[in-house]
């Protein structure tokens, strides 16, 4: 059978049929099928496929162990998001993307805990319960934290100025599965534009702006894991998230409060901000 542009998708499908993985053979047809329509319909001339290969080039080659640049590609082509939302657990806390900043292993802390090292900004105190969609609570829940400063910068972009482990914390929920920590409000922030994902923005007029939220991942014995974020209400870009990861659901007041027996309580000074939500699991399926 000659190879030409109507025999081509079987030829390659074809060429898998040996494969003793099922699942890999199904992955790799689905995607020469949709890959070869995409050509068919787009028709690159051969320059063009050479840059489209350039650019992929490019986008390994800006990786690096603090950054994860093929994330921050299918962050802004929505497909990190459409993989969460295909996968979404059922009753429980919305998710969203991990994002390319969760590289390094977060600081065990204690509850109560301050996950902010700098002390400069208005602090903010962040509680809640870990509960199964029963509203049942998850004892001793894992809670892994991470954020950017109020000015934008993750810990892993400002190594110089900024202590290691700076907005990042492993907590342990107590027994009736709540978690509590200090921390200050984030800042929203612009994801890496001065590699090639950056180029792609500029190209298609596109800002790289990301409202202000804190990530977490969520584990519990027997439940699903959660990846999501909490995203503050009132920041800018909730509506334009660069990488498309606001969900209503996820909005949560940082409220003002002047309370100083709050504050005392909470460990921090008044005026602060309060953030108060819970984070609920689905049940692991039986497989
Ligand atoms: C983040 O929230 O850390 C993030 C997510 C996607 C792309 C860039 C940054
Ligand atoms: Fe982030």
């Amino acid at each position: 059978m000659d190879f030409n542009e109507h025999t081509a998708t079987e030829a390659v499908q074809n060429s898998f049929s040996e494969t003793p993985d099922v699942r890999l053979q199904e992955l790799l047809n689905t995607l020469t099928r949709h890959l070869h329509a995409f050509v068919r319909e787009a028709r690159p001339s051969v320059q063009e496929w050479e840059q489209a290969i350039e650019f992929l080039t490019a986008v390994g080659q800006t990786c690096t162990d603090t950054r994860q640049e093929f994330v921050l590609l299918s962050d802004v082509l929505g497909v990190s998001m459409l993989v969460e939302t295909l996968n979404e657990q059922e009753g429980g806390t919305e998710s969203t993307v991990l994002g390319p900043f969760h590289m390094v292993e977060s600081p065990p802390r204690a509850l109560g805990d301050t996950i902010d090292l700098v002390g400069e900004a208005e602090p903010c105190v962040v509680s809640g319960r870990v509960l199964s969609t029963d509203g049942t609570p998850l004892p001793h829940a894992e809670v892994d934290v991470w954020q950017c400063n109020e000015k934008g910068f993750y810990d892993v972009q400002q190594p110089g100025s900024q202590p290691s482990g700076n907005g990042r914390g492993l907590f342990r929920a107590d027994a009736e599965g709540r978690f509590r920590f200090r921390t200050i409000v984030p800042s929203h922030y612009p994801i890496p534009t001065d590699g090639p994902v950056g180029r792609l923005l500029k190209a298609t007029r596109r800002h790289p702006y990301r409202p202000a939220h804190i990530h977490f991942i969520v584990q519990a014995p027997g439940y699903m894991p959660l990846t999501t974020h909490i995203f503050v209400a009132g920041s800018p870009y909730l509506d334009s998230d660069a990488v498309f990861a606001v969900k209503q659901g996820l909005i949560v007041d940082f409220a003002e409060s002047d309370d100083e027996e709050a504050a005392a309580r909470n460990g921090v000074q008044a005026p602060f901000r309060h953030a108060e939500f819970d984070l609920v699991l689905s049940a692991e399926r039986a497989a």
